[in-house]
Parts: C-alpha cells; sequence; structure tokens
C-alpha cells in the first residue's frame, strides 16, 4: 500500500491509503492537554484507543449508527472512509463536568435533568471557542438538515452508550464528537476513548480517562487499560 501522510494531529497521524475514498489512522501515545499547552506520552495509549474506538464504532453500527471505521490493519492503525469534516466538536454531557462544571459554578459530579449537546468551532488557534446554531448556518459551517442529523445522532450515540457503560459500571459523564460529509451522507468520524470522554467509575467515582493526564492524578495506562478491559474482558 503507498501511504502519503496527510496530516499530523496531536494524537493521530493521517494517511492517504491506495483507496481515493478511504485513509489509514495511526493512533500515537501523544498526549496534550489545554490545546497543546501540557504535553506527554501515555505509554501504548496508541493501540488502547484504537481498540477501545473500535470497539465502540461496531457496538453503535449494530444499533443503526453510521460510523466511517472500517477496518483495524495493525494495533495501532485503523482504515476509515474519508470524510469531509464539518469544522465542529460536538459535546454531550450527562454530569456537570470541566468546562461546564467551572462555566456555571457547578460542582463536578452534578447530574444534569436531561443530557446537553453543545457545539464548538474546531480551531486550534482560537481554543475551540463555543458557538451556537445560528454561528454555524452563518459561516456555512453546516446546514439546518446536516444539524437535525448530528443531534439526532449525538443524542441517539449517548443514550447507548450511557446505557451500554452501566452494565461495565462506568459513568457517561460526557464526551466530543465529529461528523463529516461522506458521498451525500453525515458519517460520525475521528475516535470515541478516554482520549475525548469522562469515564468515571460508577461505585468509586474514579477517574478512568485523560482527566488522570491533564490533572496529574498518576496511573493514567491503568485507566486506558481498565476501560479496554471492561469493554472487551481483554488486557490489551
Ligand atoms: O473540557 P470540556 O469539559 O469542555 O470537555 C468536554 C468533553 O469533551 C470531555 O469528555 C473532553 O474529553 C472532550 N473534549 C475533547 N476535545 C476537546 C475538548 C473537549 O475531546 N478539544
Amino acid at each position: 500500500m503507498s501511504k502519503k501522510k496527510l496530516y499530523e494531529g496531536k494524537a493521530k497521524t493521517v494517511y492517504t491509503t491506495d483507496n481515493p475514498d478511504e485513509l489509514l489512522v495511526y493512533y500515537k501515545d501523544d498526549a496534550t492537554a489545554g490545546n497543546g499547552a501540557k504535553k506527554g506520552t501515555i505509554v501504548g495509549k496508541g493501540v488502547l484507543n484504537n481498540k477501545i474506538s473500535a470497539f465502540f464504532f461496531d457496538m453503535l453500527a449494530k444499533q443503526g449508527i453510521e460510523h466511517h471505521y472500517i477496518n483495524m490493519p495493525s494495533d495501532r492503525e485503523m482504515i476509515v472512509k474519508k470524510l469531509d469534516i464539518i469544522p465542529l466538536e460536538v459535546v454531550l454531557r450527562n454530569v456537570a463536568a470541566g468546562s461546564l462544571a467551572k462555566r456555571l459554578g457547578l460542582k463536578e459530579g452534578t447530574k444534569m435533568s436531561t443530557p446537553i449537546l453543545e457545539y464548538y468551532y474546531k480551531c486550534d488557534e482560537l481554543n475551540d471557542p463555543m458557538v451556537n446554531k445560528f454561528h454555524i448556518k452563518a459561516m456555512n459551517w453546516a446546514t439546518e438538515d446536516e444539524l437535525a442529523q448530528i443531534e439526532k445522532a449525538g443524542l441517539k450515540i449517548n443514550s447507548i452508550m450511557t446505557d451500554y457503560l452501566k452494565t461495565k459500571n462506568i459513568d457517561l459523564i460526557d464526551f466530543k464528537l465529529e461528523f463529516g460529509r461522506y458521498h451525500g451522507k453525515v458519517l460520525l468520524g475521528d475516535e470515541i476513548s478516554p482520549d475525548n470522554c469522562r469515564f468515571w467509575d460508577s461505585t468509586t467515582h474514579e477517574k478512568l480517562d485523560k482527566d488522570r493526564f491533564r490533572r496529574d492524578l498518576g496511573h493514567v495506562e491503568d485507566a486506558y487499560k481498565e476501560i479496554l478491559h471492561r469493554l472487551t474482558g481483554k488486557q490489551v
């Protein structure tokens, strides 16, 4: 396979493949927080996030969610459909944490009475500012119809993942999704892993996600391994 580096992000590198409709995503061990202000390595993270994401994509597909994941040629690589990425970060929240807790002065762990869906404009230079549907339509980042599809899929994904994770004694606090266009459809893209989700143990409320890195809580790799183990029963 002839592959050319297309884009190197903070946690993943994207390559072309022989098929113009497909890309290869390589999951790195690099970790950043605060939009690159803090940098580090989480040994084995690439393998864990690749496998955890593949697990969630497969699970969501069984419930009718269309996504970009095709297959996993190696432990750190994923073949995906080449999406025309919509420049939005779509955040779903069930419990106050992180920036929501800060912005609204809420105690972390406060349960929301209904899920919250927020949009952020994907732009590192601007630190991904929060935007609403009016900004998105005025800037032509997505159409009304695309936003309707994104909201429907986002809320459904939240409900499927929350219910599933509950059976593994994990609370889904919040998470971030990205979507893109593919042959006239809007598909789920990016990854679903402890890098972009907050997972808390339902009994102890222990954090099993990237907040362990962001907040220097230690045992970062162990938390990622624990998520893969609870999902698949496998160690790595
Ligand atoms: O920081 P904040 O509380 O807004 O994050 C909400 C959720 O979105 C968290 O699960 C976080 O991991 C994820 N997120 C992300 N990428 C960003 C911002 C947030 O994956 N750039």
